[in-house]
């Protein structure tokens, strides 16, 4: 029986009788787990590596845990329900999940494409590191229509195969939305039967529930669980979720780049997302106080908040509304002023806490231009719309009223 996002976090896939009648799952701290004999080891590599078929009735054993541990186990399933998809497979961080996907998709002499800005740490790794093995890329603009990027691609790489389009939508940090059914329609013209070209979607920002991006056709869906999963500020962790046949893809991906979560990192994650629906609703309703109190104040150039989106452009608008179920608990807030005035701010504010990393139970601001987004070259940053006067705003579970104050007060030392 299919069970609301609320209710599968409690209870999904776990049976206490297996667990003793512990009414929590276990932590499995351990590196290493005993066969009960030869055979079963033999087994356990065979059908784990795909060497053979598991047969009816057979019971799987864990081997190690770089490949898995119960704790793991349990919150991808969690994880795949909450997604609405067949698999997911967790990882030590967002980058961990990221870099390894990619690793596992683009091969040299292929083009990945994908949409800008994303996170600096993924815009470093695409742009610097895939490049050393002979990966191109290719920035996809959002005001183009897939027809155009389709023919733009073939002129500029004729004879190459793409071998991923990867977007990340809301951007972090100027929260720009891409298409996603959009991005599948170009995969699908500039793939084939033999290469298909598989859409990679970073769902950070929103995340399940309120962006369903596997319904809109993306074949991988990826997560920094640090931000609203995790939801706490206390662990650092990623995902993958989607279809098995992929998620088996980047299962060898993981066993041999090694970047698994923890069992302890597992089990604080299965704790969070007990409260994820609620979080993430409490978040949002004050994310829409707040944006709605900050477009007042005269320091304020611009309020870019998923809840209002007469700032973004008519296309971007409409599509939200068909393939977005929420708005979040992000703000880019534009202040009239550079980088000075933006430190002043920062540094008045009490309740908000001055730190990167979102989508936590506290309040958090940043400066993506020197912070987050340093390491992207200036010149695109500004093309970006990440300027000096952008602060970037995570809200969470205080009451709005003191976000309020704090805010108009900390705006106030630059008017
Ligand atoms: C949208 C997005 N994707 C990926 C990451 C990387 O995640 P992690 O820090 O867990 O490696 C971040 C981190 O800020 C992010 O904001």
């Amino acid at each position: 029986m299919k069970k609301e996002p609320q209710t599968a976090m409690l209870g999904h896939g776990y049976h206490a009788a297996d667990y003793h009648g512990s009414m929590k799952q276990p932590i499995y701290q351990t590196s290493t787990y005993e066969f009960p004999n030869s055979q079963a080891g033999k087994d356990y590599f065979a059908w784990a590596t795909g060497k053979e078929e598991m047969p009816d009735g057979a019971k799987m054993g864990n081997i190690y845990s770089r490949l898995g541990s119960p704790n793991t186990q349990l919150l991808e399933q969690r994880l795949a329900v909450l997604d609405e998809t067949e698999d997911a497979l967790v990882f030590a961080s967002g980058m961990a999940v990221i870099s390894a996907t990619m690793l596992e998709l683009a091969t040299p002499n292929t083009v990945v494409l994908y949409t800008a800005p994303v996170y600096g740490g993924t815009h470093s790794f695409i742009d610097h590191y895939l490049h050393k093995y002979g990966v191109i890329h290719h920035v996809v603009e959002h005001d183009k229509s897939a027809e155009e990027v389709v023919a733009d691609v073939k002129a500029a790489y004729p004879g190459l195969l793409v071998s991923a389009f990867f977007t990340e939508t809301p951007a972090n940090p100027t929260m720009d939305l891409y298409s996603v059914k959009k991005a599948r329609k170009i995969a699908d013209a500039l793939g084939s039967e033999e290469h298909p070209v598989p859409v990679v979607v970073d769902n950070t920002y929103l995340g399940p529930t309120m962006s369903r991006q596997h319904e809109n056709g993306a074949d991988i869906v990826v997560y920094s669980v640090t931000k609203n999963l995790a939801g706490h500020s206390d662990v650092i962790a990623g995902a993958a979720t989607g279809k098995t046949a992929w998620i088996n893809r980047l299962r060898v991906a993981r066993t041999f780049i090694g970047g698994i979560l923890g069992p302890m990192d597992s089990w604080l994650i299965l704790r969070s997302l007990e409260t994820y629906t609620l979080r993430i609703a409490a978040q949002q309703k004050t994310t829409h106080e707040v944006a709605a109190a900050l477009a007042l104040h005269p320091a304020v150039k611009e309020v870019r908040y998923l809840g209002n989106l007469e700032q973004w452009s008519p296309e971007q608008a409409a599509f939200f509304k068909d393939e977005y179920q929420g708005t979040g608990s992000m703000i880019a807030l534009h202040i009239h002023g550079d980088e000075s005035a933006a430190f002043k701010v920062l540094d008045h504010l009490k309740v908000f806490r001055l730190g990167v990393s979102l989508g936590s139970t506290e309040s958090l601001a940043e400066h993506p231009y020197s912070m987050t987004h340093s390491k992207v070259d200036d010149p695109i940053k500004l093309k970006l719309g990440i300027t000096e006067g952008l602060i970037r705003l995570s809200i969470g579970l205080e009451a709005s009223s003191d976000l309020i104050d704090d805010l108009n007060r900390s705006l106030d030392t630059i008017i």
